[in-house]
């Protein structure tokens, strides 16, 4: 009777590993160590950090601790918002994220410098530059996600200008992102730290939002006789008066800004 030919059974990772001789493979980015601290905040401590071994050594990362209770059941969201922002370019790639004995950390690619830091030392922001800022956070906004927390102090900036959010603390998944009011936002903490300095190309994208957000206001009947009476102070309870501002808002223009000017033509105020 022929006999078979005994099959090769295939090594497990273990008896694999203790073979004598064989080279140990290089865990690269695997094994970190944290170094001086970069930032801190709210969340937690943001150490720079060198991963790999010997000559192979990459000291191009940063660790957020988190350090709180409050910070560990926030860890893990923040992880994946920015996993996610990451893959988009938009944010630094996660290299590695998990909770271990009592702390959660995300190891993530290093970034240079914060919009606060290169504005103070720049004095300037080049038009261009604004509207670098301004379509970083509509295409953020774009991935259904709204960061939640935009101040110079959360976007990163790298050589030349190269523009990423970080800090995804407060950050959630929403279809409409407000990009108008987080610039408006933004505008009011440049202004804080930088009051010499202006920002005209970021202003005027956080005005169209203002305008846009008071014309929609006058879309109702009701809502345009709020506006009317906060603006203005006329008695709008007043039949009269109500009757003739219904007039004006049937046949008057379709923005909030225009039947205002209306309004105030007819009663000078
Ligand atoms: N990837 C990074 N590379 C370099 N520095 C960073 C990085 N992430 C954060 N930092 C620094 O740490 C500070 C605090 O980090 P952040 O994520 O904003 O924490 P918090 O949620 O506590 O505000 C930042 O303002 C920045 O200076
Ligand atoms: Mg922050």
């Amino acid at each position: 009777m022929p006999r078979r030919k005994p099959r090769a059974v295939a090594k497990t990772a273990g008896q694999r590993r203790r073979s004598p001789g064989r080279p140990q493979p290089r865990r690269a980015a695997k094994t970190c160590t944290r170094r001086e601290v970069l930032g801190r905040g709210v969340a937690g401590v943001v150490y720079k950090t060198c991963c790999g071994y010997g000559a192979t050594q990459n000291c191009s990362y940063a660790t957020k601790v988190f350090t709180t209770q409050r910070a560990f059941q926030a860890a893990e969201r923040e992880m994946r918002l920015q996993a996610a922002v990451a893959k988009a370019g938009l944010a630094p790639r996660v290299v590695k994220a998990g909770c271990r004995s009592g702390e959660c950390a995300i190891v993530m690619e290093r970034v240079r410098t914060t919009l606060d830091e290169y504005v103070a030392a720049a004095r300037h922001l080049t038009d261009a530059q604004q509207r670098a800022i301004i379509h970083l956070l509509e295409r953020v906004a774009g991935l259904g996600i709204d960061h939640g927390d935009v101040h110079s102090g959360n976007i990163a900036v790298d050589r030349p200008f190269r523009l990423r959010m970080i800090d995804f603390s407060e950050a959630h998944e929403s279809r409409s992102v407000n990009v108008h009011a987080q610039v408006g936002k933004l505008v009011g903490d440049l202004g804080v730290r930088f009051p010499a300095l202006r920002f005209p190309a970021l202003e005027a994208y956080a005005m169209q939002g203002h305008a846009r957000a008071s014309s929609s206001s006058c879309q109702e009947e009701d809502r345009f006789l709020a506006y009317v009476k906060a603006q203005t102070g006329l008695d709008v309870g007043n039949p009269d008066i109500e009757d003739a501002l219904l007039d004006i808002w049937m046949n008057g223009p379709s923005n909030c800004e225009g039947l205002l000017r209306k309004v105030r033509r007819r009663y000078k105020v």
